[in-house]
């Protein structure tokens, strides 16, 4: 595959993960990417996967024409990059690694060398010279860890962006929902607590001429960047993506369940633009994550449990508080049969969470809805309505 004249993608797509960076299910698979650009020297972007080092080399050999490669820059050290860099250090053995500073300190951690005699060290704004191509480096850090660079190459107006711009699934498969869902569950899960450093390179970014974006995952992007860049800079200035109620429940015997229902029908019968509800003992947790950055207004429904709330809701708003969940409303329903006080343990819980709304209408159940709690709903309801 070919991005431009001499710059030809080599990664390779991972159908038997289990687990992504072992915790997000990745049902259309992964790819890891990985570029080849051809001039007088020849240069690789990233590696792959550790399960994937012989396919890789494969394709570098043939983009090269087995010529010699001069140059593996390293962007990022994450395993899923930089598992390969020895194979291919020792199947290249006149190859240069170029990183920054930070990666060849975690090369020598992770594998027990760090190249001295064969590496450029690279910060923001040096460049390294290709032919044609002359790459320039953009430091990022914490887009998704300390070490990261981009690059940018202005002969053909590639940004190589890391795990920016990534997304879920392997490069071979059609995605049903097309690029945003699973870019959104990948950017919320991986890299959402980083929105400032996003921020950051975003606005270095805005002062190149791009026409292409090469993320390390998912596909290449060189239509209507506009688009990917604008969703870039809501998500990562936590901005509401869509305007609506994501409204997020456990339930034991399905009261809670139902006056999550309760609420939605409401909702809806009031004219809000958009209701979304969640089981979250049923629900991927990172697709609930994600629907809670999306939409404007969260609705925690929970029950009391063990003088707490129910754990799948604990892991839940633990989450959100990792990512710097900020500028939402929230509202609460709780159920408890003798003593509830869901809702006062996940207020407390998100006391830590940033320029938050919380609503001032709570739902209290006692075991099942009746009259007075069904009320509470209506009123809820009319004060989310207020929002829009
Ligand atoms: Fe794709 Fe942060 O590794």
């Amino acid at each position: 595959m070919k991005v431009s004249n001499d710059i030809i993608y080599v990664g390779v797509n991972d159908h038997d993960i289990d687990l992504f960076e072992g915790q997000y299910e990745v049902p259309l698979g992964m790819a890891y990417n990985s570029y080849l650009i051809k001039d007088d020297k020849i240069a690789v972007m990233d590696s792959v996967d550790e399960r994937f080092g012989d396919e890789w080399l494969g394709n570098i050999k043939e983009a090269a024409g087995g010529a010699n490669v001069d140059y593996l820059v390293v962007q990022h050290m994450e395993p899923d990059h930089s598992a390969n860099i020895t194979l291919f250090m020792d199947a290249y053995p006149n190859a240069t690694v170029v990183a920054s500073s930070k990666a060849f300190t975690m090369l020598k951690n992770f594998y027990d060398n760090d190249y001295e005699d064969r590496r450029i060290v690279v910060g923001e704004g040096d460049t390294l010279e290709l032919g044609k191509h002359e790459l320039t480096f953009i430091t990022a850090p914490m887009v998704h860890w300390p070490e990261v660079i981009m690059t940018y190459d202005k002969a053909d107006k590639v940004l190589f962006t890391a795990d920016g711009f990534g997304k879920f699934g392997a490069n071979d498969v059609v995605d049903p929902e097309g690029w945003a869902c699973e870019a959104r569950r990948y950017y919320f899960g991986i890299v959402g607590k980083y929105g400032a450093q996003v921020q950051a390179v975003l606005k270095k970014a805005a002062n190149l001429d791009i026409e292409v974006i090469c993320p390390l995952h998912g596909p290449i992007i060189n239509d209507n960047l506009e688009y990917y860049i604008d969703t870039y800079n809501t998500w990562s200035s936590y901005g509401v993506e869509t305007k609506g109620v994501a409204i997020v429940y456990t339930s034991v015997y399905g009261h809670t369940k139902q006056a999550a229902l309760e609420l939605e029908e409401s909702l809806k019968a009031k004219g809000c633009p958009r209701v979304v509800v969640v089981d979250l003992a049923r629900e991927d947790m990172f697709e609930t994550v994600e629907d809670a950055f999306r939409h404007d207004t969260l609705i925690l429904a929970t029950t009391t449990y063990n003088a707490d709330i129910f754990p799948f809701m604990k892991t839940f708003i633990y989450h959100l508080l990792e990512r710097g969940y900020k500028k939402r409303t929230i509202g609460f329903i709780e159920n408890g049969s003798w003593a509830p006080a869901a809702a006062k343990v996940m207020r407390k819980l998100l006391d830590e969470a940033k320029e938050i709304d919380f609503l001032e209408n709570t739902v209290s159940i006692k075991s099942a809805l009746n009259d007075d709690s069904r009320e509470q709903i209506d009123k809820l309801a009319t004060e989310i309505m207020k929002n829009y």
